[in-house]
């Protein structure tokens, strides 16, 4: 098996999707090193990973070590990274599940550029556009073809050199956001979270998933791309409509039929329009939240958290109604912060047990939670639910 270094989104979210994934296609892999940032991968057919949304690059592993001087004589032996052709473009990103430490970036990208000039002549140097505390990059969406993407993963002091193999752009899931008939940016998550929350799941090719707030159906059109057949239900009557439109849409699109069982409009505590114990899984993100431009406090957050709530506890009981024995729930929560920066949510876990489901073992109890950006007010967790 070939060895990778896999760059990830959302740390524990992606590496259970890489897992459950990789399971379900049966295909071998172990995992050598793992951290919130990057998985070393051992893996059959890492073409497979194409499906996932919770990764941006994989990289192929040329040598692994603990001391940069021996890691640059391998480089240099091997040849593979420095020998470009005239005029090739190259790029160095640099990933650590520690605080990026920018001295040793800049020892590496200098002796890269040093074995590289020795070897090739007029090659051309590409600048990071990406920087946080755990990596400076070149983001998958200016990679250019052709160049030489070189990645450095670094933990527990030893470092990973790689070669990009594959990159999962952004591009064809914003596309997707944007192309599709009917849009609506205040109330839908992105493809590429959808598609993650979607493969979490891990159910069977043709299996028959649900989304009782279907929205825009992000969720479901992701779920049609990755072979199953789908029901949405909304209370709202464009909603119903315009999901009907976007599951058409994305069949064309993607030249797929027979995948989109039926939309209707119904009120997702109840599910009335659907049967009892027919329902493989659940992908959905019931409520959110007001947008708030500041951080509210404490009693604001509170109060808002207690009315979703209600929502939350009664769909779940009409779920579990309508799912079959042993199917799955992956479920978005809000995590408010507050303007003492603290985060509050409701008793979900409570809640869930109330309703008869029991939480998947991946979650050890805890949600995943997504990344923030910047100044976001309302995080996404993240619940893997089971009928038991
Ligand atoms: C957060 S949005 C879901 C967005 C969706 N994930 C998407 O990407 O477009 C929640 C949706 O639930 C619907 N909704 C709210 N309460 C509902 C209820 N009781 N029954 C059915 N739908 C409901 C709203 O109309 C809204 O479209």
């Amino acid at each position: 098996m070939d060895r990778f270094l896999v760059i990830l989104v959302n740390g524990h979210l992606s590496q259970a999707e890489l897992e459950i994934v990789l399971s379900k296609a049966m295909i071998e892999f172990k995992i050598i090193e793992k951290n919130e940032i990057f998985v070393i991968l051992e893996v059959e057919k890492a073409s497979e990973l194409l499906k996932l949304g919770g990764i941006y690059k994989v990289g192929g592993i040329i040598c692994m070590n603990n001391s940069l001087e021996r890691i640059f004589d391998e480089i240099e032996q091997d040849g593979t990274l420095t020998n470009l052709e005239d005029k090739q473009q190259w790029n160095v990103s640099y990933y650590s599940d520690e605080m990026i430490d920018i001295d040793v970036f800049d020892e590496i990208q200098s002796n890269f550029a040093g074995l590289i000039k020795e070897s090739s002549r007029k090659t051309k140097f590409i600048r990071n556009n990406m920087k946080s505390d755990n990596f400076i990059e070149l983001s998958v969406d200016k990679e250019r073809e052709g160049a030489v993407n070189i990645l450095v993963g670094n933990s527990n002091e030893k470092y990973y050199i790689a070669e990009n193999k594959i990159s999962i752009k952004s591009k064809d899931f914003i596309d997707r956001d944007l192309n599709r008939p009917y849009q609506d940016s205040r109330i839908s998550l992105s493809p590429r979270t959808a598609r993650v929350l979607v493969n979490i799941l891990g159910l069977e090719d043709g299996n028959t998933i649900l989304d009782p707030f279907c929205g825009t159906g992000t969720f479901l059109m992701e779920s049609i791309i990755q072979g199953y057949k789908v029901i949405g239900v909304d209370n709202r009557k464009e909603c119903v409509f315009g999901t009907k439109k976007n599951l058409l849409w994305i069949m064309k699109e993607q030249n797929l039929r027979n995948r989109m069982k039926y939309v209707k409009q119904d009120d997702a505590e109840k599910l009335s329009c659907v049967e009892t114990s027919t329902i493989d899984g659940i992908v959905t993100e019931p409520i959110l939240l007001p947008h708030f431009k500041n951080s509210p406090n404490y009693e604001i957050a509170e109060d808002v958290l207690k009315k979703s709530k209600k929502i939350y506890e009664k769909s779940l009981r009409a779920m579990f109604r309508v799912l079959k024995n042993n199917g799955k729930v992956s479920i978005v929560t809000p995590r408010i912060k507050t303007r003492d920066n603290n985060y509050i949510t409701f008793s979900f876990r409570k809640m869930v047990k109330e309703s008869g489901f029991i939480l998947d073992n991946r979650l050890d109890e805890q949600p995943f939670v997504m990344k923030a950006s910047g100044d976001q007010k309302v995080l996404r967790e993240i619940w893997l639910l089971k009928k038991n």
